[in-house]
C-alpha cells in the first residue's frame, strides 16, 4: 500500500453533487486518499461542478486559474474536473485550461482510480462515457465510518423532460432508477452507522421506477427501517406527482411535511414555451390535492424570470401564483442561455428587466417565506439536532418544515430527536425551547 495522499474535493450545483462527491471520497480512499479541507496540501484536487447556468460553469475556470502557483509548486499535484460541466464540455477544459490532467463525467465516477492512475503516468486522462454498468454498483461500498444524522442517497438519475431551458437531460443522460433492494440496502447500513434521516434525491426523484409502486413504494419500503426517523425526497416534477405519492404524505408518518415542486412560471404561455408540459391550473390542483391530505404542507419552489420572451402580464401571472400558493421558501434565478439548448436560440429578454424582475420575485418570496416562519412562534415541533451552533452551549437541528432551529440546553447531541417549543424567528431561523 503506497504511503496517504490527500485529496480536496470541492462541490458545485445541486444535492447530487454533495451525494457523488462523498461516493468519490469514498471511491479514491481504496487508492489510499484521505479527504483535506485545504487545497494547500492536496495531492489531487477535484472540482465536481454545475452547468446549471452560465455563471457556474465560468466559476470552474476562475477557481482552476487560482490553481496555477500550486501546481508550479507541487507538479505531482494532479487537478481533475468532475460532473456536469466535465460532461457538458469534455476534452475542451483540457485545452482551455491546460493545468487540467483528469475529467470524468457524472456516470463514470467509478472509473476515477483507474483515471486517477492514468494521470499519474503523466497522460491527460479523460471519460465522459455513458457506460451500460451502474456507477453505484461499481462504487466502493461505503466505509462503516460513524456519520451525521442526515444523509442524502440517490436513487434516480437524468432527465426525459427537455424543458426548453435545460442542460441537465445533456449532462445527466436519460432517466434511470436504482433497484430498490440496493437502496434499501443503502439505508439500512446508513441507519447503523448513526443515520436517522434520508432524502431520496434525483433530477426527477418523482419519475423513479425502481419499485413496482413506484418513488410512493420505496418510501413505504423505507419507513419500515427501525431507527429511521425522517424521509425526504427532491427534486419533484408536477407531472410525476402520481395519486399514491401524494396519499403517502396524508399517511406515512416518517414522510415529512415538505415538498420542494418547481412550476418555474404562473404564466401558461411561459409553461408552454419552457415544454414543461402543463398548465398552472394543473399545479394548483396537485396542490390542492396535497393540502387536503397534508393541510400542514410546505411547498418550496424554483422560479426562472426573464426567460426568452417573457412579458410583464407573464411576469404578473408568476407573482399571482406564488401569491396563490404561499411558499414556505423558493429559488428564483435570471435566464441563462445554455448552449444546445432550444431557448437560447430565441429572442433574449434584456438583462435590466430580468433584474428588475428577480428583485421584485424575491421580495415577494422573503415576505411568505418570512410570514410562514413567524406563524411557527408558539409552536411545538420535532426537531432533529446535527450540530453545535455558534453560541456556547447551542445544537442546531431542523424541524419537519425544514426550518434550522436553535436550542440552548445541556446534554443534547447529534441525532437526538426532541420535542420543541419555538420562541423566537429570526432572519433565517427559529429558536426553541425543550418540551
Ligand atoms: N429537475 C428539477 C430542477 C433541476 S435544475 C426540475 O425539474 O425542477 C434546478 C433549477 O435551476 C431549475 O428548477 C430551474 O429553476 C433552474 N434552471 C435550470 N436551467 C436554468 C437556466 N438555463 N437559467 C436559469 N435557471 C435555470
Ligand atoms: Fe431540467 Fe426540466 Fe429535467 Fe428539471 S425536468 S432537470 S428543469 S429538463
Ligand atoms: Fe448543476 Fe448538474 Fe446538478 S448542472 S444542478 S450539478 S445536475
Amino acid at each position: 500500500m503506497s504511503a496517504t495522499k490527500k485529496l480536496f474535493i470541492k462541490t458545485y450545483g445541486c444535492q447530487m453533487n454533495v451525494y457523488d462527491s462523498e461516493r468519490m471520497a469514498e471511491a479514491m480512499g481504496g487508492q489510499g486518499y484521505v479527504t483535506t479541507d485545504s487545497p494547500d496540501d492536496a495531492d489531487m484536487i477535484l472540482l465536481n461542478t454545475c452547468h446549471i447556468r452560465e455563471k457556474a460553469a465560468e466559476k470552474v475556470y476562475s477557481e482552476l486559474g487560482r490553481y496555477k502557483g500550486l501546481k508550479a509548486e507541487k507538479p505531482d499535484l494532479k487537478i481533475g474536473v468532475a460532473g456536469c460541466v466535465a460532461q457538458a464540455e469534455g476534452a475542451e477544459i483540457m485545452r482551455r485550461q491546460p493545468l487540467v490532467d483528469l475529467v470524468v463525467g457524472p456516470q463514470s465516477y467509478h472509473r476515477l482510480p483507474e483515471l486517477e492512475a492514468r494521470a499519474r503516468a503523466g497522460e491527460k486522462a479523460l471519460d465522459t462515457d455513458f457506460p451500460a454498468e451502474d456507477k453505484f454498483d461499481h462504487l466502493a461500498a461505503r466505509p462503516k465510518a460513524k456519520r451525521g444524522p442526515s444523509a442524502f442517497l440517490t436513487v434516480q438519475e437524468g432527465c426525459d423532460k427537455f424543458c426548453a431551458f435545460c442542460v441537465v437531460p445533456y449532462t445527466r443522460g436519460a432517466e434511470v432508477s436504482r433497484p430498490a433492494d440496493r437502496i434499501l440496502a443503502e439505508a439500512r447500513d446508513l441507519v447503523e452507522r448513526g443515520v436517522r434521516e434520508i432524502t431520496l434525491l434525483g433530477q426527477n426523484v418523482n419519475a423513479y421506477h425502481g419499485h413496482e409502486r413506484g418513488l410512493a413504494g420505496l418510501i413505504r419500503d423505507l419507513a419500515g427501517i427501525d431507527g429511521l426517523a425522517r424521509i425526504r425526497f427532491t427534486t419533484s416534477h408536477p407531472n410525476d406527482m402520481d395519486d399514491d405519492l401524494i396519499a403517502a404524505h396524508g399517511d406515512c408518518d416518517k414522510l415529512m411535511p415538505y415538498l420542494h415542486l418547481p412550476v418555474q412560471s404562473g404564466s401558461d404561455r411561459i409553461l408552454k414555451r419552457m415544454n414543461r408540459q402543463h398548465t398552472r391550473d394543473q399545479y394548483f390542483a396537485i396542490i390542492d390535492r396535497l393540502r387536503a391530505v397534508r393541510p400542514d404542507l410546505h411547498l418550496s419552489g424554483d422560479f426562472i424570470v426573464g426567460f426568452p420572451e417573457e412579458t410583464e402580464t407573464d411576469f404578473a401571472d408568476t407573482m399571482e401564483l406564488i401569491e396563490r400558493v404561499g411558499y414556505g421558501s423558493a429559488f428564483s434565478f435570471k435566464y441563462s442561455t445554455r448552449p444546445g439548448t432550444p431557448a437560447a436560440e430565441r429572442d433574449q429578454v434584456p438583462e435590466d428587466i430580468k433584474d428588475d424582475r428577480l428583485q421584485r420575485l424575491q421580495a415577494l418570496i422573503t415576505r411568505q417565506q418570512r410570514a410562514v416562519q413567524d406563524a411557527m412562534v408558539g409552536r411545538e415541533v420535532a426537531v432533529l439536532f446535527e450540530k453545535p451552533g455558534r453560541m456556547a452551549g447551542q445544537m442546531v437541528g431542523k424541524s419537519e418544515h425544514l426550518h434550522a432551529v436553535h436550542v440552548t440546553a445541556e446534554g443534547l447531541a447529534p441525532g437526538d430527536l426532541r420535542r420543541v417549543r419555538i420562541v423566537g424567528s429570526g432572519p433565517n431561523s427559529l429558536s426553541g425551547v425543550l418540551i
